[in-house]
């Protein structure tokens, strides 16, 4: 039976839009490649560097197993039961179940941290950009003359203090993701991620070679996976819960957004760990790619965010073939950050298309140019108005604080809510008709053990 004639819910198996994934692997690489972004290949190696290393990584591990994947699962389902932008999945379900339309309003949070995220991630993703750009012109290439952390620090430094290459390159990376999204799921989404995905995974799997070939492996092993729980602090643990929720891309709308075109007869639960795993690996192979060149020239795991833009330069300086190898990782880096962007900015131009009836382009224009402003905010924050907005933290900081961990874990927790006491029975069942079996396990963990942990991991962290 193909996926056109399955009728799901009481509905025809395409939305009245026509819009579908083609099959599960476009969505598993849809997600996947939502998933996989700057949160594994940049964020995560500084994070589990700065929080003591393999104990940081077990409590990551955890948040993935225990939250991460049944709410994974509660998004796709919200979004292919009812093929709609996450507001009105929300409220179509809430009508349904006979709750409040209020919980719209969890729709309308996650749409705005995709849209918030999105305004400081392209500033980032343009710093990759930019890294390509540079390590392929030979600017660590020294042939015989060695350079060290003040000279490839000053470079991150100079590019920081530049608001006018800031803008450039995140300007270049907006425009990039712009031309995917205004193109349509099918020929602008689809078609790059079927090429992406792939070329991401082979430029992996090259990386991982090459720093076991040249770097100190073991002590790599050892710092990610020997676990020394005294150097967790409470904060720490934080991090972790607004982390799985980043790497995730759950409470942001991406998942509920892409679920909407999900075909009706994929199951929900493999597709879930399936997601979930790839991200993970990625995550774990990236610390494996790094940290092996990190201890080989005995530079520093915790250097912050800075790691990648300073420590690894200079490591690719001296390193056989490191011009080629450090243009090819921060391409790496650029290709994951843009199927990341391409899911963050899908939830808001979705919600603008049907909200006011808008056309794809105008939709995705409008999004585009109304980012580049609120992204000046993080560019500046970087050097002209570098002074604290908001709990002692910039611009930049402060919103990656805020969306990061303080709206995902509240939406991941009103998401949870929402499946586990609001949505009835036949609901739930219609949501997982391809994964009945999966229903009693996800009506508990959704509805006890999933608040229950993201409450006492978020309380205990203050
Ligand atoms: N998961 C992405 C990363 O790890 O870089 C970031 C992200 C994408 C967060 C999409 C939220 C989202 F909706």
């Amino acid at each position: 039976m193909s996926a056109e004639n399955i009728t799901y819910n009481g509905q025809a198996d395409a939305p009245a839009n026509n819009r579908i994934w083609r099959g599960r692997l476009t969505f598993v690489m849809a997600a996947a490649g939502s998933a996989v972004g700057l949160g594994n290949l940049w964020k995560f190696p500084y994070i589990a560097g700065e929080n003591g290393g393999g104990a940081f990584v077990l409590v990551y591990l955890a948040c993935i197993l225990l939250f991460g994947i049944p709410l994974l699962m509660a998004e796709i389902g919200i979004g292919r039961a009812t093929r709609l932008n996450a507001v009105d999945a929300f409220g179509n379900l809430a009508g349904k179940a006979g709750a409040s339309k209020g919980w719209k309003a969890i729709g309308g949070l996650a749409i705005c941290t995709s849209y918030l995220i999105l305004s400081f991630y392209i500033v980032v993703a343009g710093w990759c950009l930019y890294y390509f750009w540079i390590t392929a012109n030979g600017t660590f290439n020294t042939a015989g003359t060695t350079i060290d952390t003040a000279f490839t620090g000053g470079t991150f430094e100079n590019l920081l203090g530049d608001p006018v290459t800031l803008i450039i390159f995140s300007v270049i990376f907006l425009l990039i993701t712009f031309s995917i999204i205004s193109s349509g799921i099918e020929k602008g989404i689809e078609k790059a991620i079927n090429w992406l995905m792939p070329s991401l995974m082979l430029m992996l799997a090259v990386l991982i070679g090459y720093s076991a070939a040249n770097g100190n492996f073991e002590a790599a092993v050892d710092f990610l996976f020997s676990a020394d729980f005294s150097k967790l602090s409470s904060e720490a643990i934080f991090i972790a819960v607004g982390h799985s929720f980043f790497t995730l891309s759950l409470a942001s709308a991406a998942i509920i957004t892409y679920g909407a075109y999900m075909p009706a007869n994929s199951s929900i639960t493999k597709t879930a760990f399936a997601v979930a795993g790839i991200d993970t690996l990625v995550a774990l192979t990236a610390g494996l790619a790094i940290f092996p060149l990190v201890f080989q020239y005995g530079l520093e795991p915790g250097a912050g965010p800075g790691l990648m833009f300073i420590s690894l330069p200079l490591i690719f300086s001296d390193m056989p073939y490191g011009q080629l190898f450090g243009s090819l990782f921060f391409f790496m880096l650029f290709i994951a950050a843009l199927t990341s962007a391409i899911s963050l900015m899908e939830p808001t131009v979705a919600w603008l298309e049907r909200r006011f009836n808008l056309r794809r382009k105008t939709a995705a224009g409008l999004t585009t140019l109304s980012l580049w402003i609120v992204s000046l905010g993080t560019v500046f924050s970087l050097n002209i108005w570098n002074s604290p907005v908001f709990f002692g933290k910039t611009f930049f900081d402060a919103l990656d604080y805020l969306t990061a961990n303080v709206f995902m874990s509240f939406g991941a927790m009103a998401t949870a809510v929402f499946c586990g006491f609001a949505l009835r029975q036949p609901q739930l069942e219609a949501m997982f008709s391809t994964d009945p079996k999966a229903i009693p396990v996800f009506r508990v963990v959704i509805r006890y053990v999933v608040p229950a942990f993201v409450a006492v991991l978020v309380i205990s962290a203050f």
